[in-house]
């Protein structure tokens, strides 16, 4: 069992766990994510890896209610337990491997949309712990919906809030607080990561590919095994099939066929969509 030590909710239908899980917590990296179930018959729901503390054994885990499984998920509370903790899963980010002289040379700039901001955090925070400064934008419809911008500031060398309805700091979307960096101020960058919602992903890397600047994005498609047995997780990156779970989750966002992983993730969300994708898989 994986006990939790704390529940907390960020915001309408987001929440944050931190879950006893020492040894995924001791050998974990940014990008990495874990899958989760709440008894024998539960769901098994994947979430990004947002946190974790090596010493305490925790990680730490944020998600959005969005149906049956993750509305009865917030209704856990700090004492209570998840049956299963399977991860880490997946890849780590590919600067945790690369030559950390040449990731120090490289300007980065993260884009964080709604919930994705959870998965963007302990990226910034590996950064700066690795003496790379970074600039970070986060987007959330309005104010409230903004998560952790406090833990987000203490990490980023300099962050940029917006929000679409004009609520908070600036007005309107990531991409356009990417092109008055760009365009208007002249920044310069070497690599964009971006993770949020499917769309915003889509539109950043048709923004960052005109601009010229190579793009990272991490896909949350609907999994199930997450370790590439079933291929619920399918998606289609510079024409070829990959699994997002094992060769994934991150991938360059300029190949990934986004119009495509919307469309399963939108057939997922329907009894008749899934019947007829468990047709075609
Ligand atoms: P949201 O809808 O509030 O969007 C967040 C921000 O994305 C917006 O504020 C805006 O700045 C930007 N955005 C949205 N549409 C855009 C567009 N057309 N063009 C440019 N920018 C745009 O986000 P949310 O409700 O928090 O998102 C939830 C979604 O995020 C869920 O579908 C969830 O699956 C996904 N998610 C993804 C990951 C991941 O790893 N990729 C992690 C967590 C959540
Ligand atoms: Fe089954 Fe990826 S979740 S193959």
């Amino acid at each position: 069992m994986y006990k939790i030590l704390k529940a907390e909710k960020l915001a309408d239908k987001i929440y944050l766990m931190d879950v006893e899980a020492p040894r995924i917590a001791k050998a974990c990296q940014p990008g990495e994510f874990v899958i989760v179930r709440m008894d024998e018959r539960g769901e098994r729901i994947p979430l990004t890896i947002c946190d974790y503390d090596r010493e305490k054994g925790t990680v730490t885990i944020v998600f959005q209610i969005v149906g049956a499984s993750t509305e009865r998920m917030a209704g856990l509370k700090t004492g209570d337990s998840f049956i299963d903790v399977v991860g880490p899963l997946g890849n780590p980010s590919e600067f945790v491997h690369d030559d950390l002289e040449e990731v120090k040379n490289r300007k980065y700039l993260f884009v964080a949309g709604g919930v994705g901001t959870a998965p963007v955090y302990p990226q910034v925070k590996w950064l700066k712990e690795h003496g790379v400064s970074v600039d970070v934008i986060m987007g959330s419809k309005t104010k409230d919906l903004l998560i952790l911008e406090d833990e987000m500031r203490t990490v980023a060398g300099n962050l940029y809030v917006t929000t679409d309805d004009g609520s908070y700091e600036r007005k309107g979307m990531v991409t356009e607080v990417i092109k008055d960096l760009v365009v208007n101020q002249g920044k310069k960058y070497d690599v964009c990561v971006a993770i949020g919602p499917m769309i915003m992903m889509k539109f950043t890397c048709l923004m960052t590919k005109e601009l010229g600047i190579p793009t990272i994005v991490s896909l949350n498609p609907v999994m199930v095994d997450g370790t590439g047995m079933c291929g619920a997780c399918r998606v289609s990156v510079g024409g070829e099939v990959k699994f997002a779970c094992v060769d994934g989750p991150e991938f360059d966002g300029h190949l990934v066929n986004f119009d495509e992983a919307m469309k399963r993730q939108q057939m997922y969300k329907t009894e008749e969509g899934r019947a007829l994708l468990r047709l075609h898989e």
